[in-house]
């Protein structure tokens, strides 16, 4: 087990695609995970997303990594009727259309922040994307105004959303040791209590604006007016729990895709410039904004190519089996973790001529496969900020490339890692040539 452990966590790409090689469509891997079985073709990675959801448990999978930050009780880590009545609840305000209007305060973040960028000397872009979506979901879910002046509830939010890549660890059950402040869970289990105190206060004072004035465009004064079918609400540890997860669930993840969508933009002299040539026709001298960003089709198809060849997620999507299961021809026991494999599926030749050349065309007015293209999991469990996280890219990267020119830094760019995630080893370096 240390030994597949160690190879998936040293060079995760490279040990998937030897397993492959070596062993097939379908292999095992005995990880500190658990054993957990990669499937690599649509058809099975089909049967993992449609199977019954009582049988094939994410929120089980979910919970044994981030339960005790999370709880029991989210969309991330229910199973079941209960997860599926969470969803439903929670899926109305990220739908793909709502999404439009969350363009201007995105750009407006993305700005702010290039406007800190050096000029012509290099620099890691991959810590400013972690600036921008950061501040992107304190604005947009938890309607917080963010900037030097943060205040305490942000503070304490933007140091929880770190702990995943901080002490990737730590979130290994057993090490989960509370010895006190000063020791490392311990000091992770203050930092949730104090969390929860200060976002306790802030539903509460949001209960009482909401009744007041109704009509804020942030998440969570959508959500704090959902009621279900016998007009229950959610409860405030409920509201808050949910808010925790968005924001483990958005950021980390936003961030490491930005950081290799722009790796493998300025990689492509070609996709570049063809991506100038849209902005210029659909934006022109005009401000980026709900109606020329939905115009955008190239770099539309250039963000999903890219989510092809640099998936972040080894395994996007993985289940606990509750039940003895078989795929494939394989009988599996209960307890085993089955996951996709998007790498992997990604660079099947079948799917995707020439797997290795990096061609946006390949997306361009054409409907994804749902098997086909996995960075974002699938089936009902399928990743609910979908929509908010490829709006979001496509706002910063058109935002980005109307205002400046960039080059890398150093290319080729390495493949690393940063906690559960596959990033760009230098956290992709740039140098800004033209304003
Ligand atoms: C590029 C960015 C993102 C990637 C690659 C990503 C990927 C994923 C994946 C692979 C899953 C598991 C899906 C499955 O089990 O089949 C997931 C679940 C989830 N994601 Fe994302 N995600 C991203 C951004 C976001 C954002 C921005 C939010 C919210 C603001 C979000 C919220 C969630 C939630 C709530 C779930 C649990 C859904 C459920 O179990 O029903 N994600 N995401």
């Amino acid at each position: 087990m240390l030994f597949q452990t160690a190879r998936m966590v040293r060079n995760p790409l490279s040990y998937l695609e030897q397993c492959r090689r070596e062993f097939g469509d379908i292999f095992t891997l005995r990880i500190a995970l658990g054993t957990m079985v990669h499937l690599t073709t649509p058809a099975n990675i089909k049967v993992l997303f449609t199977g019954e959801p009582e049988n094939l448990l994410a929120g089980e999978a979910n919970y044994n990594l981030f339960g005790a930050i999370s709880g029991r009780g989210t969309v991330f880590t229910m199973d079941g009727e209960a997860h599926l009545h969470r969803r439903r609840l929670l899926s109305p305000p990220f739908r793909g259309e709502r999404m439009l209007q969350y363009t201007e305060l995105m750009r407006d973040i993305t700005e702010q922040v290039i406007a800190t960028w050096p000029v012509h000397r290099p620099f890691a872009l991959h810590p400013y994307m972690q600036q921008i979506t950061l501040r992107v979901i304190l604005a947009a879910v938890f309607g917080l105004e963010v900037g030097p002046q943060a205040d305490g509830l942000s503070h304490l939010l933007a140091m929880l959303a770190n702990v995943g890549t901080s002490s990737p660890l730590l979130l290994m059950p057993m090490l989960q040791w509370d010895l006190g402040r000063y020791s490392p869970w311990g000091r992770i289990v203050h930092l949730l209590k104090k969390t929860h105190t200060a976002l306790d206060l802030e539903i509460g004072r949001r209960r009482g604006l909401n009744q007041e004035s109704g009509s804020r465009e942030d998440i969570l004064s959508l959500l704090l007016e959902i009621k279900d079918e016998e007009e229950h609400p959610l409860t405030d540890q409920e509201l808050r729990d949910e808010l925790i997860v968005m924001l483990l669930a958005g950021h980390e993840t936003t961030g490491t895709t930005l950081a290799w969508v722009f790796e493998r933009i300025l990689s492509e002299p070609d996709v570049l410039e063809k991506i100038r040539v849209e902005l210029a026709a659909v934006v022109g001298n005009e401000r980026l904004d709900r109606q020329n960003i939905a115009r955008l089709e190239f770099l539309e198809a250039t963000i999903k190519e890219a989510m092809r060849v640099r998936p972040i997620m080894p395994q996007a999507g993985v289940r606990k089996l509750a039940a003895p299961f078989e795929i494939a021809g394989y009988k599996l026991p209960a307890g085993t973790l089955v996951a996709n494999t998007p790498h992997l599926l990604h660079r099947n030749p079948d799917l995707y001529p020439e797997p290795d050349r990096f061609l946006p065309e390949r997306f361009l007015r054409r409907n994804v496969n749902p098997y086909e293209w996995t960075p974002f999991g699938g089936g009902v469990r399928r990743c609910l900020g979908m929509a908010f996280a490829l709006h979001e890219i496509k706002v910063v990267l058109a935002t980005v490339f109307t205002k400046i020119r960039l080059r890398l830094a150093d290319s080729p760019v390495k493949v690393g890692r940063r906690g559960f995630f596959i990033a760009p080893a230098d956290g992709t370096r740039v140098v800004v040539v033209g304003i």
